[in-house]
């Protein structure tokens, strides 16, 4: 289905970014991953070439796509999925300036960083595809990082934007939202192993991103509650925040769900 794209992947030295990874070299892909430090052996593993690239700073983005764009050809798919979650501290607006920050490049500009150097050259080429990880949370506020569910909602409206204003040049964009998935992040998180909607392998995120690209679809929610929950919150807001309080005062500090 990918037969010789040429996809980049940020984040991807493990979770679901590898699983994206793994999903498209299957379909016949050229993949490029990158992370904090050059996942080598991650890409030995599955057959992909790695390079280094800090999400939160503009010329390593655009240095990784160039640098894909060398190895497998010009960039055809962007997955957007490197991503960070700080804790709240003692309220809702508790989290340090830094943590907010990084969470605004890392979870935010990095998908604008990359868009800035692919949306002109796909407009050439005549079509793309910008994926980007988002989150359940960037759908619905979550409890424990204000940081988190923000800068979430951010991306999901910035690939919203993307998707109808370049639509017409043949960009697809597609918005990855899942609940818990079993990875580094949630490592140690009883929430997230305990979870009444279920705690998903990245294998499951990657077949529900194959599934929406198949079927042409902007929303990826591998937690089909998710969707339900969204329509929910849509038509009463004010009871999701009833019932999100209600959820609150249940938890206790050491089980929420977003560690630094
Ligand atoms: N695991 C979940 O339950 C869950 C749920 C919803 C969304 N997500 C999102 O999925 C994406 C992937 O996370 P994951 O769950 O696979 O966890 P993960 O920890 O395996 O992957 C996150 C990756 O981002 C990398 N990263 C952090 N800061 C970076 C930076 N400045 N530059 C480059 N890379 C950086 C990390 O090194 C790590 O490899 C994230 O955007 C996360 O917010 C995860």
């Amino acid at each position: 289905m990918f037969q010789g794209k040429s996809v980049a992947i940020t984040g991807a030295s493990g979770g679901i970014g590898r699983a994206v990874a793994e999903m498209f070299l299957a379909g016949g892909a050229k993949v490029a991953i990158s992370d904090l430090t050059c996942p080598t052996e991650t890409a030995n593993a599955i057959g992909a070439v790695a390079f280094k690239c800090d999400v939160s700073e503009e010329s390593q983005v655009e240095d990784f796509i160039d640098s894909a764009s060398a190895a497998n050809g010009p960039v055809d798919i962007f997955v957007a999925n490197a991503g960070v979650g700080y804790g709240d501290e003692k309220h809702a607006a508790g989290a340090s300036n830094k943590a907010w920050e990084l969470s605004w490049k890392i979870n935010v500009m990095q998908s604008v960083y990359a868009s800035r150097v692919l949306l002109p050259e796909w407009k050439e080429r005549g079509g793309g595809r910008l994926i980007v990880t988002a989150s359940a949370a960037g759908l619905m506020a979550q409890i424990g990082s204000a940081s988190y569910t923000v800068t979430k909602h951010a991306v999901a409206a910035f690939a919203e934007q993307v998707a109808f204003e370049h639509a017409h040049q043949g960009v697809k964009v597609n918005c990855i939202c899942p609940q818990y998935v079993r990875t580094n992040m949630t490592k140690g998180f009883s929430m997230a192993e305990n979870s009444p909607d279920g705690f998903l392998e990245p294998s499951d995120v990657a077949n529900a991103l194959k599934l929406a690209i198949e079927e042409d679809r902007f929303l990826v929610l591998p937690h089909a509650v998710v969707g339900e929950y969204f329509k929910h919150r849509a038509a009463d807001v004010d009871g999701y925040i009833a019932g999100m309080a209600k959820l609150k005062s249940k938890l206790k500090a050491e089980t929420l769900p977003i560690k630094s």
